[in-house]
């Protein structure tokens, strides 16, 4: 099969290719409103975010975190404020408005075919492109270093969208196999049905995933942290790979966000979010969105008018509103995340906490070479306890709520085998690596000490 046509170049060059870049402060801010309609490149003015997260790092989590950016750049919590939004909105309005249009007209005949025949930048049928859609899109290009975005109805429409749109009948794809398990049932069940190979490997082995390429091998797709094992890929290794043998490479980068790591400045081809969790933030959206360079987004866009997999104009705002804090709320999941891991791996009734910021987790020094923090899931086990033993710890606990997901405001806690796998065989658990013993506590913005007092009188022995 015809590989990547890219695929002896270095990705970054290749990336900043015809890319529009800013020289100063003020072109930055420029660029975000004299550029309407797609996203322009404007990532280069966001720092490059891998930061040390040594355990006095994340014991300070709201100190200034040390940037690499070279000066008059700006920050990420800039960047999420105010990336992709016109300056001046309908009605003056200093937020974005709503368009709840599922069509959109002209004015005369003659300006439908200067549509069609100029490539004039504007909305033409809801299931194209919505204005709301289109900002939250430039948003989370700039915030996430890409030069283009789609926005989906869910995390899973944006990878049904993306590998749809990028693997034929007699493509092969492989995954590391502690990827989100839907996804690999997508691959497993049904991409299969169309002629596409699907392989996984152990999570981090690489070699094993190098040798699994064939001439078929069209992409890689790996998670980073991986839900709910935390291990962390070395995306610069996973990318390098992709690029030696021409295969595009996607990392599912939901739990660690833009704020603790950004795949595509390693080189990784595409990013993609179930923005329902961090980006939206607050348990109250399901959107996922796929980032990349222009040329690998526009099948993705055009597949998508056809699939019909839009999000609502509703949720996009909510989104763009979510993500202006992105920075803020993620300096608080990281720090509570570490906060919870480091109180669970002293408590007497924890076996094992899966949590990469600990030093005793076998990918920290990864985490700390890579990632600026490791954000709010921590997920552990309880030691002798079976799982109804497991589950009346999880009965105890009065602040997290119960319940799937995670990113958002609001904790959440939950036992894997019962929430996501009660309908597998304790042999298919074991394949998994989900105990009856496991659980899984998603912080949100709480206050990390009623966090743990809750989580202390919860694990009490009566
Ligand atoms: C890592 C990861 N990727 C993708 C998805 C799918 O996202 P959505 O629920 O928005 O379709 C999930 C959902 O839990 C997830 O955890």
């Amino acid at each position: 099969m015809p590989k990547a046509s890219h695929a002896d170049e270095p990705s970054h060059s290749r990336s900043r290719q015809g890319f529009l870049v800013a020289e100063s402060r003020l072109d930055y801010l420029e660029l975000w409103h004299t550029v309407p309609g797609h996203p322009r490149r404007i990532s280069r003015i966001l720092p490059r975010l891998a930061m040390s997260i040594s355990p006095s790092d994340h014991a300070t989590a709201h100190d200034e975190p040390r940037s690499t950016a070279s000066p008059g750049s700006l920050g990420p919590s800039t960047m999420a404020v105010h990336a992709g939004e016109a300056r001046q909105k309908p009605g003056d309005a200093i937020t974005d408005a709503v368009f709840l249009a599922s069509t959109y007209t002209f004015a005369n005949t003659d300006a439908i075919i200067a549509f069609l025949e100029e490539g004039i930048e504007r909305e033409e049928y809801g299931r194209y492109g919505n204005p709301g859609e289109r900002v939250v899109e430039r948003k989370l290009a700039a915030i996430e270093g890409g030069e283009d975005a789609v926005l989906f109805g869910s995390g899973m429409g944006g990878l049904v969208g993306l590998l749809m749109a990028h693997l034929s009948g007699g493509d092969e794809v492989i995954f590391f196999d502690e990827c989100y398990h839907r996804s690999r049932e997508f691959c497993s069940k049904h991409l299969t049905r169309y002629g596409v190979g699907f392989k996984q490997v152990k999570t981090c082995d690489y070699d094993a995933m190098e040798a699994a390429i064939t001439p078929a091998t069209k992409m890689l797709v790996s998670e980073s942290p991986t839900n709910p094992h935390l291990s962390i890929i070395d995306v610069d290794r996973f990318a390098e790979i992709g690029r030696r043998h021409g295969v595009l490479t996607m990392i599912d980068a939901t739990l660690c966000t833009p704020f603790n790591l950004r795949p595509l400045d390693a080189g990784v081809d595409f990013v993609l979010h179930s923005a329902t969790k961090y980006l939206g933030g607050h348990n109250d959206l399901l959107a996922g969105v796929v980032v990349g360079s222009r040329e690998l987004m526009e099948p993705i866009r055009k597949l998508r008018g056809i699939m019909g997999g839009v999000n609502s104009p509703h949720n996009a705002y909510l989104l763009e509103r979510g993500l202006k804090t992105l920075p803020l709320r993620m300096e608080r999941h990281n720090a509570n995340g570490l906060a919870v891991a480091r109180f669970l791996e002293s408590h007497p009734r924890v076996e094992r906490v899966y949590y990469p910021g600990l030093e005793s987790h076998p990918h920290h020094d990864v985490a700390c070479r890579t990632m600026r923090g490791c954000g709010g899931l921590v997920t552990f086990l309880l030691a002798d306890a079976d799982w109804k033993a497991t589950s009346a710890v999880i009965d105890r606990v009065r602040i997290p709520r119960i319940g799937p997901s995670l990113g958002g405001v609001e904790s959440l806690i939950e036992q894997p085998m019962v929430m996501s796998y009660w309908n597998y065989s304790p042999a298919e658990r074991a394949a998994f690596g989900i105990p009856d013993s496991m659980i899984r506590i998603a912080c949100g913005i709480e206050d990390a000490d009623d966090l743990i007092a809750d989580l202390a009188q919860a694990l009490a022995t009566d």
